[in-house]
């Protein structure tokens, strides 16, 4: 079928939600905007370069869009695996219910008991941990299986992300959560929501945004410089460098995540010189301002042939007038849109958020 052709088919838009996420730089809060900005651009199939907690693709997705998600950590292609590639198959009660039990024929190993004691969560907590991953491990890579194990994944991942102060793993910091001092910050209801109740709420609230839009979504979990087919609009929206020059690694913060999706291997790719036994890993280019400049014009000339649309936060490295000059080398026409005093979750100053729709 032509692109003209699928074009036409008409979809109306489902009225579904995105489960909630306080993944750092996640564009949900901004869907609507982004929606108004590229729904009178002409395409059909588009990439989700930086896809992180999937929140842009689920939009393209609900717009009836041929939706590529992508993203260089694992644990995020699990999120694009389950929320945008998945069309159909949830995660039952049943299966929840032996998730979260222990079973007499499995040997649980105590990997992250032994190794992040008093460093992120209690020590009840990481023993569920321990065997809730190994029962995720039980479903396969095949069939229906492997979609089940990626929303097991996903409710898994949410319900430590929203069990840490901050939200992160950057620190050894679980004293945080269990000092007993008066608090100005953080949410100590949330913190100490046991991993069962947090893992069934994930639960529904992956399963009740799966659906079908007719289209051959996929999830991939490359660099976005290795991704080599054609798409009609690529979407970019990568990490985040501050006029001072810091950096978002994404796996300095998530890295337990990132450990969780390789757990009889995650052992040999810890740094132990690590107090928070982080994982060994080469710094992003990303996260560099020296090479940043290089980075973005090598990705634009890598997609010339597609309409770009750039998120931007102002006042970072690229000013916005280079992220212009660069795209200008490869595009004829450069517009861009704003969305002003946009607050990130944890950050007290406004921001202006930008897009560039370059064609
Ligand atoms: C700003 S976040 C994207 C947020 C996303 N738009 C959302 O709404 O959640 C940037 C993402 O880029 C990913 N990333 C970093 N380097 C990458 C690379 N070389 N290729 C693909 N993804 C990368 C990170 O893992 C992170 O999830």
């Amino acid at each position: 079928m032509s692109t003209a052709q699928q074009l036409t088919i008409p979809f109306s838009m489902p009225d579904i939600a995105f489960p909630q996420t306080r993944y750092q730089g996640s564009k949900l809060k901004l869907s609507d905007w982004i929606r108004d900005a590229v729904e009178n651009l002409e395409f059909d199939t588009v990439l989700d370069a930086f896809g992180g907690s999937g929140s842009v693709s689920f939009l393209f997705k609900k717009m009836g869009k041929r939706v590529t998600y992508n993203d260089l950590l694992t644990f995020n292609y699990y999120i694009g695996l389950a929320l945008i590639e998945n069309a159909h198959v949830i995660l039952t009660d049943n299966d929840v219910d032996f998730l979260l039990e222990k079973h007499a024929h499995i040997a649980y190993p105590s990997f992250i008991q032994d190794t992040f004691h008093d460093t992120y969560f209690t020590d009840e907590e990481n023993d569920w941990l321990d065997y809730v991953v190994t029962n995720i491990e039980q479903f396969s890579d095949d069939g229906e299986d492997k979609y089940k194990k990626a929303i097991a994944f996903f409710a898994l991942f949410q319900s430590a992300i929203i069990k840490r102060p901050f939200n992160l793993f950057h620190r050894k910091n679980l004293y945080i959560r269990t000092a007993d001092v008066e608090r100005s910050f953080g949410n100590k209801t949330t913190w100490e929501k046991p991993f069962d109740a947090c893992f069934r709420d994930f639960v529904a609230e992956a399963n009740q945004s799966i659906f079908c839009n007719h289209r051959r979504n996929s999830a991939l979990n490359q660099d976005a410089f290795e991704i080599v087919d054609d798409y009609d609009l690529v979407y970019i929206d990568t990490p985040y460098i501050s006029a001072k020059g810091v950096g978002v690694d994404y796996l300095e913060f998530y890295h337990f995540l990132e450990g969780l999706t390789d757990y009889k291997n995650w052992g040999g790719k810890i740094n132990y010189k690590t107090k928070h036994r982080k994982l060994q890993h080469e710094k992003s280019i990303w996260a560099n301002k020296k090479l940043i400049h290089n980075a973005f014009d090598q990705l634009f000339a890598q997609f010339q042939d597609s309409i770009l649309v750039v998120s931007y936060r102002d006042g970072g490295i690229p000013t916005s007038s280079e992220i212009v000059a660069l795209l200008k080398k490869y595009k004829g026409k450069v517009d861009f849109v704003n969305a002003t005093n946009y607050q990130y979750v944890l950050s007290n100053d406004k921001t202006k958020e930008l897009l560039f729709i370059a064609s």
